[in-house]
């Protein structure tokens, strides 16, 4: 990993090993061995910069931050690290060359937010080095104050919700104070920033809906992030157009049930017409969103892909489950019937839109016959990617009490079924895209000359070779030559 793209370490808690945002983002085939190089822009938009000399109130200490979880989280911290350059303070690589070290945490499954508490064990021996040691994001907000007993090295706990109170909290902390907290969730703003730093210097993300009105009853979002809260349109469509202008080509729209989105102003944008505002911005040449919830998964979306090139066709749509009877358990308001009607409308489309999908398996009641539905929607849905996960029961939720807990070890077992099922149906496919053409977007580069990576407008990890040498963040064709389960291979069309 280049110096840039390290200084924001990010870890995916999706599918074992990869992450919300990076759908298809797989190893790479032995042969190809990408990584990403340095990315070379500062990161930091320009209006930006000119804030950082304006306000020094830092004064140059340092700061590190790590990220886990979502690309929700992976950008708060693009939004947190922006904030503090922003009051004079530098980014470090390292927590050891930092004064002030945060971890923006996730608590989605147990195992992501025992990962925080493993990273600040480290700190155990270290308490008197003089250094504030935060926890931002889901494990702060869930946890509170209890984590300053079970780690009290802790000076600052806060919560998606009160980042803009960081530069506060940070000053109180210098006045004297020794533990400070931002634990509000009913704030109806949502987290906005003057200032972004932003770690690919191709994509943006911009968080458009904040929180989740949905109750499905394994999740513990509602209770981390808070309430729905969506940004109004014309800001949303100020903020495109000071991207694009900075260069970037690729806008994310991020929203945990993005497609809920709700334009809070009197010009009651929907979300279709929203990403035809975004992708009609001089200079924006995809446009991706993710997460969508199927009950508010509508034609009008589907009809937007279809009609305007520049939105992505990738459509990232959880199941979570192929049985009707567990999809009422978790509360997620269609059947297993009316999911599969929404598929049908994407697959209808007049050009091919990729569909991926999250999975629970062994939720609490769940049989073998439901498990068997599961597996039988993967054949019906035929989607080109599947994160899946273990049930892992949270505080808060009302099915951490449900009754017939399926054991650890059968959950393990129809994760490995269902994942092997999967991976063959992907492979199969896969295959059949040998010899297409398509449009990546470079943004990645192989130490051995010659090799790149990409994307396509799908969202798969299209590896390529190419003679010439100064692709990073170009648009370029390439024809697919190789298929794996999770990314092709091939070579620039010239
Ligand atoms: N256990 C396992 N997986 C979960 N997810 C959310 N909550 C849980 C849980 N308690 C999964 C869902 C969601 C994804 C981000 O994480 O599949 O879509
Ligand atoms: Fe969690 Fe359900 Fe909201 Fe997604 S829609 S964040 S799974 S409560």
């Amino acid at each position: 990993m280049g110096p840039l793209a390290s200084r924001i370490r990010a870890h995916a808690t999706r599918g074992g090993s990869s992450d919300c945002g990076k759908l298809f983002d797989t190893p790479m085939p032995p042969s190809i061995d990408v990584r990403l190089e340095s990315l070379t822009r500062s990161g930091l938009e320009a209006p930006a910069a000119a804030l950082v000399q304006a306000q020094p109130s830092g004064q140059g200490a340092t700061f590190y931050i790590e990220t886990f979880g979502c690309q929700m989280n992976v950008h708060d911290s693009e939004k947190v690290a922006g904030v503090l350059l922003g009051r004079g303070y530098l980014q470090v690589d390292s927590p050891e060359a930092a004064k002030v070290v945060f971890y923006n945490t996730c608590s989605i499954r147990e195992k992501a937010a025992h990962k925080v508490f493993s990273r600040l064990g480290e700190f155990r021996t270290r308490k008197d080095s003089g250094k504030i040691i935060g926890v931002l994001g889901c494990v702060a907000q869930q946890e509170g104050e209890k984590i300053f007993e079970r780690a009290p090295w802790v000076s600052l706990v806060c919560g998606s919700a009160s980042y803009r109170k960081l530069p506060e909290l940070l000053d109180e902390l210098e006045a004297g104070n020794h533990r400070v907290t931002g634990l509000d969730k009913d704030t109806d703003e949502t987290f906005e920033t003057e200032v972004t730093r932003r770690d690919n210097p191709y994509r943006a993300y911009l968080t458009i809906i904040e929180g989740c009105d949905k109750t499905c009853s394994y999740c513990v979002v509602p209770f981390t992030r808070g309430p729905e809260r969506s940004r109004s349109s014309a800001l949303i469509l100020e903020e495109v157009r000071r991207l694009a202008d900075a260069g970037y080509t690729e806008i994310q729209l991020l929203g945990q049930t993005v497609n809920s989105y709700r334009d809070p102003s009197s010009r009651r944008v929907s979300f279709a017409e929203l990403l035809a505002a975004v992708a009609a911005v001089a200079g924006v040449r995809r446009v991706r969103f993710t997460t969508s919830h199927p009950r508010d998964f509508g034609r009008d979306i589907v009809d937007a892909i279809e009609s305007i090139p520049a939105l992505c066709d990738h459509v990232h749509l959880p199941v979570q489950s192929g049985s009707t009877r567990v999809l009422r358990a978790m509360q997620r308001t269609y059947t297993r019937e009316e999911y599969l009607e929404k598929i049908t409308m994407i697959r209808s489309a007049r050009r091919a839109i990729s569909v991926t999908s999250d999975i629970i398996v062994g939720f609490p009641g769940e049989t073998e016959q439901d498990f068997e539905e599961t597996m039988t929607l993967l054949e019906a849905a035929k989607y080109d990617g599947v994160f899946s996960f273990q049930y892992s029961p949270r505080p808060n939720t009302t099915a951490q009490h449900m009754p017939n807990a399926v054991p650890d070890e059968e959950k393990g077992r129809r994760l490995i079924a269902l994942q092997t099922r999967q991976r063959d149906i992907q492979t199969a496919h896969n295959e059949t895209l040998i010899g297409q053409t398509y449009e990546v977007l470079v943004d990645g580069a192989s130490r051995r000359a010659g090799q790149w990576a990409g994307r396509t407008s799908g969202n798969r990890v299209l590896n390529f070779t190419s003679p010439r040498s100064d692709l990073l963040g170009q648009y370029i064709q390439v024809r697919v030559t190789h298929a794996g389960p999770n990314s092709l291979a091939g070579e620039q069309v010239i």
